[in-house]
């Protein structure tokens, strides 16, 4: 068949697959590729059909990278050369603004101290990075994405252990403004714990993943069972940075007011809430572009409300968090922060920041613990119990 070089994949399974459609019998292929090779690639090119036949499946959906320079053997080729225009879009208006703001000091909003500003871009660029990794199409980058993921987790982690607990805050913070207040530490400890079982969960998913050959060939629209690869950035990025402002505002809130890097926390804290703010505008506006898929055909009546209200609910505590947060800085008589700019409270002086700070430091957080647990418990049940596995893919691969 005149194929001789070990590495012209293509042409071998083209080969493969022409003798199959053809009927061909068995020949002698010496391409120096391994038994399972060859077969995870016929496996992959074919699927039962209703009747039991065979389907040929079409070759877009089973891409198999012919690449070869050293970042493509790394799984990062493609990386370098189709930058997703919508990660450059963010990033580019981020690193800008940042950095506009770091240089313009005679600007009369810019603060003096511009290292927390970096601080908050950079864990902004990491999710968004994360986001982007775990959905990319080689199967090889997809598996960093994961361990991207677990290393945030673990970063939560040795945040708290290493730095949280050596300040001796928990010990002796600020005073506590309502009895709720004292659980603060033990929200500490349980979400420190949370994010190290996440990270170990993440390190196997990773592990198991390097079996994973196939290409994930995602359009940027949503699909009518899948969601596009804008979604996906979006949600990825904006749940990283909502998660990691939970822990970050109990611990910014508990800072006494003497403090150092009291104002620190609180730079990065509003910074990424006004970019969780205006990522949460951009989704909204893409799913009315975008039709969202439809919910899993196999869920009861019941459990399509419940998965519906859950999402609503997501997305008004996404609005909420952040509009909650400003009103009640500005009535406090306090500035945002947006990277390095600081913005001036545009609300007049009230003692209504109170009833603002019940909803931002209370409300909001006790009835997220309770939807964010209802939709990691639905759709873990959806995974393992009902196995309908379809769930996560629509999201992650
Ligand atoms: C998605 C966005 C946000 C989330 C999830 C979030 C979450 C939180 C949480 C959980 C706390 C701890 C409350 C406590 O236990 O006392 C907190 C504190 C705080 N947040 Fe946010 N926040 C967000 C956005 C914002 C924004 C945009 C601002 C201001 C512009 C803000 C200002 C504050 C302040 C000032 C505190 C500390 C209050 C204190 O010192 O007692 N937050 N946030």
């Amino acid at each position: 068949m005149g194929i001789t070089k070990p590495d012209d994949r293509q042409a071998v399974f083209g080969e493969i697959m022409s003798r199959i459609t053809t009927g061909a019998s068995a020949a002698k292929i010496d391409v120096g590729l391994s038994l399972e090779d060859i077969s995870a690639e016929v496996t992959r090119n074919l699927a039962p059909g209703r009747n039991g036949e065979v389907l040929l499946i079409p070759a877009h959906t089973t891409k198999q990278s012919t690449t070869t320079s050293f970042l493509d053997r790394l799984g990062l080729g493609k990386i370098v050369k189709s930058m997703n225009i919508i990660a450059g879009a963010i990033v580019g208006l981020f690193t800008s603004s940042s950095a506009f703001a770091t240089t313009a000091s005679s600007h009369t909003y810019v603060t003096n101290g511009n290292a927390e500003s970096w601080l908050a871009l950079g864990i902004i660029l990491a999710s968004i990075a994360t986001a982007w990794t775990m959905n990319y199409h080689t199967p090889k980058v997809r598996v960093y994405g994961t361990l991207l993921a677990a290393s945030g987790c673990f970063a939560v982690t040795a945040w708290f252990l290493f730095f949280v607990l050596g300040t001796g805050i928990l010990e002796e913070p600020k005073p506590n403004q309502t009895p709720m207040d004292s659980a603060k530490p033990a929200f500490l400890w349980l979400q420190a714990a949370v994010a190290f079982l996440a990270g170990l969960l993440l390190v196997r998913a990773a592990f198991l993943q390097r079996k994973n050959v196939e290409t994930l060939d995602l359009p940027s629209a949503n699909e009518q069972d899948r969601y596009g690869r804008v979604s996906r950035l979006l949600h990825w990025t904006i749940a990283i940075l909502f998660i990691s402002l939970i822990p970050m505002g109990i611990f910014t809130s508990m800072i006494p007011e003497d403090t150092s890097f009291r104002n620190d926390y609180y730079i990065v804290h509003k910074t990424i809430g006004v970019t969780v703010f205006l990522l949460i505008l951009v989704r909204l506006a893409w799913n009315w572009h975008s039709k969202r898929p439809a919910l899993d055909a196999s869920l009861k009546p019941w459990e399509r409300k419940l998965a519906h209200g859950v999402h609503i609910s997501l997305y008004g505590m996404m609005i909420a968090f952040p509009i909650t947060g400003y009103v009640m800085t500005s009535m406090h008589g306090f500035g945002t922060y947006i990277f390095a700019w600081e913005v001036p409270p545009f609300l007049d002086k009230s003692d209504a920041y109170v009833i603002w700070g019940t909803f931002h430091k209370y409300l909001l957080p006790y009835l997220l613990y309770m939807i964010l647990g209802a939709h990691i418990l639905g759709a873990l049940k959806h995974h393992f119990v009902d196995k309908h596995q379809n769930a996560f893919k629509r999201m992650v691969s």
